[in-house]
């Protein structure tokens, strides 16, 4: 599920065409109509759907939350990625996928949850910040780490070249820790 650029569905998608990951996609999501990640997933020929969100900026109505729901159970997805989903899920849809959603951040949680990581990072005058896997409970970005990884700011960065440095990293993780993540659950 994402409403932005798409970067990190790409690099999933990439990651199982190279054999990286042993999964397919079977439904792209997304809150934003014209949004990237809806035109990538089509453009690779995966299911994607727009799902209309409701009037609320930061969630789903209830209604959409159960056309959200809905959707996800019907694809037959083992999991859900939140792959720059920019809507906070309450348990109306969390309850129905326990420990089976996970979400991508731009910065070393605890450091930083909520919106612009990166921007937050460089007003922090931090040397140091990065990205992570999580699990989704009911708080903004409190779930259980399942992977992280870290990146320099550098003098002069602005809050591009940071967000660019960290989602190569971000790109790099996901695939990784959705493997690790599934050994685990059904391995171990
Ligand atoms: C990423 O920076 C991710 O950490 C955040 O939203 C952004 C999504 O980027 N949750 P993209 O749409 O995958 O390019």
């Amino acid at each position: 599920m994402g409403s932005g650029r798409g970067s990190n569905y790409a690099a999933l998608a990439e990651a199982i065409k190279r054999g990286e990951l042993h999964a397919c996609i079977a439904l792209v999501l997304s809150d934003v109509q014209d949004s990237g990640i809806l035109s990538l997933a089509r453009a690779n020929g995966h299911e994607a759907r727009f799902i209309p969100p409701g009037s609320k900026r930061t969630v789903l109505s209830p209604e959409a939350e159960q056309d959200f729901v809905a959707a996800a159970q019907n694809s037959g997805a083992d999991l859900i990625v939140l792959a720059g989903f920019m809507r906070v899920l309450k348990p109306g849809f969390l309850q129905h996928f326990p420990r089976r959603v996970i979400n991508i951040h731009p910065s070393l949680l605890p450091q930083f949850p909520g919106l612009r990581a990166w921007e937050q990072a460089l007003s922090a005058g931090v040397s140091e910040t990065g990205c992570t896997v999580h699990l989704v409970d009911e708080g903004i970005d409190t779930g259980p780490v399942l992977a992280q990884a870290r990146v320099p700011v550098l003098l002069g960065d602005t809050p591009e070249t940071l967000h660019k440095r960290i989602q190569k990293e971000e790109h790099r993780i996901l695939p990784v820790a959705i493997a690790d993540y599934w050994q685990k659950i059904n391995f171990s």
